[in-house]
């Protein structure tokens, strides 16, 4: 398994161009499932998740050409609507298939996606929701199988409530809602830029999406092989974006370029970056960060967006580590999305975690260690922890960065990091 070996305690400067957005690439392939015709997708990141939803809809049978920063998927209407535990095991965003399999040929078999490291991680509302569309929904040996009314019909419009907004349930139902008869209503529904996005392919594919972005959102569904396919270039990912400017106001003398970046979808970050002492500018199409004075401590509750992202949390948190006093941040949406606390601890940082709440002492410097990553935004935390750091800091399991960083230590060294990849190291 590779490694990731740093050796930072000094200022990022330089320019990071920004690429697409995972989060929005994942709905967006899974949806070209609603029309035989070919797609295209531009601006889409060259990561591992891209690569199993690729294979995914291979196996469904669509051919897929996957040329980084081009994917596309070409005209098919024989598709097999099973998603095999193999695949979704790997990506849990593979959950996606389900609402578009089972709108467009009336069924869908799809394993169960299972508990990961930060969470439970359930679907009760995207099955919910799909029976309020009159699906028959049954769990058979670790797979959902979902029908269309009276043995595999259309599926038809309805009124659904989140208990919670969540982001892949949201784009699930959508997608379903976009073959429906009739106009579906999501209520409480996730308001994130990626939901957005796809709200922009459904309608640029003949579906009618209004209120994406706000809580309620309304679909008016065509009928089945009446949506067309598309060819969009996705939006910058603002995770990406949010990992690379933490990463650049680490040390005072620190600015950062990010080229291509969405001020506007960074809202919630860049508000708590302005109030640590971070500078943050608008720049045309792209976004200056630059830390000139010591960080001020931060209170940080993450929530569904416009609230502060989850994603990042982990790499806010390794922010604070070197603020000067006390931060207190609280996680409320996984309920075990503080695996990067030890490791931190590890390098020397001053964290006590009670219950979903991390109270963090800024401390004079970190120091380098051998660290293990656990998930994909607590592996980037290690790194910004390791360029923090001015000794060696070995990140290991980095198999989860690929899953969402693009070219991670050449984008790093660009802005003058001295870090590489070790092939092979021990886990
Ligand atoms: C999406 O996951 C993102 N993944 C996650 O990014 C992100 O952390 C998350 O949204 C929150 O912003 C993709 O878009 C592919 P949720 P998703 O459903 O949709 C609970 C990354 O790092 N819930 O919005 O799976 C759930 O357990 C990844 O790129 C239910 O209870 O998240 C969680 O506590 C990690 N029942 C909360 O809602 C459901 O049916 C929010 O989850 C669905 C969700």
């Amino acid at each position: 398994m590779d490694a990731i070996r740093v050796r930072g305690g000094k200022p990022l400067k330089g320019t990071v161009r920004i690429s697409g957005a995972k989060n929005a690439a994942l709905p967006i392939l899974c949806a070209t499932l609603l029309s035989d015709g070919a797609s295209r997708l531009r601006n889409v990141p060259d990561l591992r998740d891209i690569t199993t939803t690729a294979a995914l809809l291979r196996f469904l049978g669509r051919q897929v050409d996957v040329a980084a920063p081009i994917v596309t998927v070409a005209e098919g209407s024989d598709v097999r609507p099973e998603a095999p535990y193999e695949l979704v095991k790997q990506m849990r965003a593979s959950v996606l298939v389900l609402g578009p399999l089972v709108a467009r040929f009336g069924r869908a078999k799809v394993s169960l996606p299972g508990g990961c490291a930060i969470g439970a991680r359930p679907i009760d509302q995207h099955l919910k929701g799909l029976e309020a569309m009159g699906c028959k929904i049954t769990l058979e040996q670790g797979y959902v199988v979902a029908e269309g009314p009276n043995g595999g019909g259309r599926l038809k419009a309805a009124e659904v409530y989140f208990d919670i907004p969540t982001v892949t349930g949201t784009e699930n139902l959508m997608m379903a809602a976009s073959l429906a008869k009739g106009r579906t209503t999501l209520i409480n529904c996730a308001r994130e830029p990626e939901v957005e996005e796809l709200a922009r392919i459904l309608n640029k594919m003949g579906a009618e999406v209004d209120g994406a972005g706000t809580d309620v959102m309304h679909v008016t569904g065509v009928d089945r092989g009446k949506l067309s396919p598309f060819d969009h270039a996705i939006i910058p990912d603002r995770i990406e974006a949010g990992t690379y400017m933490v990463a650049g106001a680490m040390h005072e003398g620190g600015e950062v370029l990010l080229q291509g970046a969405e001020l506007g979808d960074m809202e919630p970050l860049v508000a708590k970056l302005r109030a640590a002492g971070v500078d943050v500018e608008s720049e045309g199409q792209n976004v200056r960060v630059a830390r000139r004075k010591p960080l001020r401590p931060l209170q940080i509750t993450t929530a569904p967006h416009p609230g502060f992202p989850t994603d990042m949390q982990a790499q806010i948190l390794v922010l604070m580590c070197c603020a000067k006093g006390e931060s207190v941040i609280t996680e409320t949406i996984f309920e075990n999305r503080f695996m990067h606390v030890p490791e931190l601890q590890r390098m020397g940082a001053k964290i006590a975690l009670r219950g979903n709440t991390a109270v963090v002492e800024g401390v004079d410097r970190l120091y380098g260690a051998s660290v293990m990553a656990t998930d994909l935004r607590a592996s980037a935390s290690l790194v910004i922890a390791g360029l923090a750091s001015s000794d060696e800091t070995e990140v290991r399991r980095v198999y989860h960065i690929d899953r969402g960083y693009e070219h991670i230590e050449e984008k790093f060294r660009g802005l003058g990091a001295d870090i590489e990849r070790v092939k092979g190291a021990e886990s």
